[in-house]
């Protein structure tokens, strides 16, 4: 009997792991492995950047699988997978809060699994505790149970280790999943249901404070810097395909403004492959101040002859930086801001461009996931493919690829009410503030550069 959906996602499957399995050999790459004591190049993008072929190949494999389980699975074990997600997040955040993580790194054979009574042990902890703890990180693919109650690191599990990636990124903000509770209540019922303001979100409700999420972090120190971590973190994972994926020899503006550019990796990566520009970096105050001792310790030379600077500006301000020297960059910025805030924010940079200036929008395009068989993007991945002519049954957005968009979007839409916007959404932001969209990049990631400039049938307008 013919299964149409099922077969028509089989094939795509298929078709993209093959593609997949041919450019990691394309790429001189090691086979993966869950059972490798290493990690995998592809494990961490901020150190290794795929070919395109190979992330749109990983890209689709994901979308498939990912449709296939929505198509296979039953809804009420979906549902409560969904429901009982959070535990998975606890389960890794106690490996490495207990010291186990770095533990199971360490020991000779790290592949061979430790008895979970030794852990117990050694952490002064409760076994009883730790075997489902670990089976949990086990389901989710972190650790191995190698025999019965003895557990092996997974080479995923290695970005968790000290010094790596994700442990950067495994912080949790008390209060995070209260907030994530509230939203069901902020949405349907609350006071402000209909409001688009910064201050009037699931977060003051969870956080029970009036302060703005951005203000109330800089006022909690103890959380300033773990968040900092993260968003270094995040913003990092698609700082080498901006470097590759835009052509900033074309920019004709000596210097580059990092609107919120944090911790200042991204200018850093940029003057790395470009000495010729230079490049100021602009935060809140509070923010500017570890941005600059980190400038300090890791680019002495570049802050010592002011091809780096460091300055306090606030987004809400009019932009000092004025005319034909400068373009500006503005990474997960603006999907911070709801409209009103981010035309606010582009109205400032607009008004300070020359002509030869240009703007570069880093966030994500959110394409809405319409169901359908041929998109632009799995086409032009499939162009030069036999199974071109294929029915494929992928979402406009590569459907549970996308999770982390909707994620993010979510995300925005509770601490700030933001949001990840579609391009019909940026056309429209970015035509308010007397702005043209000159071209859109896609990255090699989730994320995609919108360059804009003035609009010059808007002259005077603005
Ligand atoms: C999501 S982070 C992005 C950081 C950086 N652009 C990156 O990509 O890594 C948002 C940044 O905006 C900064 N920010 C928030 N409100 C601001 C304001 N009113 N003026 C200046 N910066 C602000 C935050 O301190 C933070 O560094």
């Amino acid at each position: 009997m013919a299964h149409a959906e099922l077969d028509r996602l089989q094939a795509c499957l298929n078709f993209a792991l093959d593609t997949f399995r041919k450019e990691l050999d394309n790429s001189h790459l090691p086979p993966l492995s869950q059972h490798s004591p290493v990690e995998h190049p592809l494990d961490d993008p901020t150190t290794y950047l795929p070919s395109t072929a190979l992330f749109e190949a990983r890209r689709l494999s994901l979308a498939c699988l990912g449709e296939l389980k929505n198509l296979i699975q039953s809804p009420l074990d979906r549902r409560m997978e969904d429901r009982y997600s959070g535990y998975g997040v606890a389960s890794t955040d106690t490996l490495i809060k207990t010291g186990i993580i770095d533990y199971l790194s360490g020991v000779p054979n790290p592949s061979q699994g430790v008895p979970v009574t030794e852990l117990a042990l050694k952490f002064e902890l409760d076994s009883q505790k730790l075997v489902p703890i670990l089976r949990c990180c086990a389901a989710n693919g972190w650790v191995r149970e190698t025999s019965d109650s003895s557990f092996a690191l997974n080479r995923c599990a290695r970005t968790f280790i000290e010094g790596h990636a994700g442990r950067r990124m495994a912080f949790s903000m008390p209060g995070f999943m209260s907030m994530i509770e509230t939203i069901p209540h902020w949405v349907a019922e609350s006071d402000w249901k209909f409001s688009h303001s910064p201050e009037q979100t699931a977060f003051q409700i969870a956080f029970k404070t009036p302060l703005m999420a951005f203000s109330w972090i800089v006022k909690n120190p103890e959380v300033l810097i773990p968040i900092a971590n993260h968003l270094q973190v995040a913003g990092d994972m698609s700082t080498p395909t901006i470097v590759a994926d835009y052509p900033w020899e074309q920019l004709e503006t000596p210097v580059i403004v990092d609107c919120g550019g944090g911790e200042g990796g991204l200018v850093s990566a940029i003057l790395d492959a470009h000495p010729s520009f230079r490049a100021i970096v602009q935060d809140m105050e509070n923010v500017v101040a570890l941005t600059s001792s980190i400038m300090e310790e890791r680019r002495p030379r570049d802050i010592e002859s002011g091809v780096l600077n460091v300055e306090a500006h606030n987004l809400f301000q009019p932009q000092q930086r004025i005319g034909n020297e400068y373009s500006f960059i503005l990474r997960h910025i603006m999907h911070d801001w709801p409209d009103k805030e981010a035309a606010t924010i582009l109205g400032h940079v607009a008004r300070a461009l020359g002509p030869k200036s240009k703007i570069l929008l880093i966030d994500m395009v959110n394409i809405p996931n319409v169901d359908a068989t041929a998109t632009p993007s799995v086409e032009s991945f499939l162009m030069h493919s036999d199974a071109k002519r294929r029915d494929y049954s992928i979402p406009s957005h590569f459907g549970s690829a996308s999770k982390l968009v909707a994620a993010y979007s979510m995300h925005m839409l509770s601490m700030m009410n933001g949001c990840e916007r579609s391009l019909r959404e940026w056309e429209t932001l970015v035509g308010g503030c007397g702005l043209r969209i000159t071209n859109v990049y896609p990255l090699r990631d989730h994320s995609a550069i919108i360059e804009c400039e003035l609009d010059t049938g808007m002259k005077g307008k603005l």
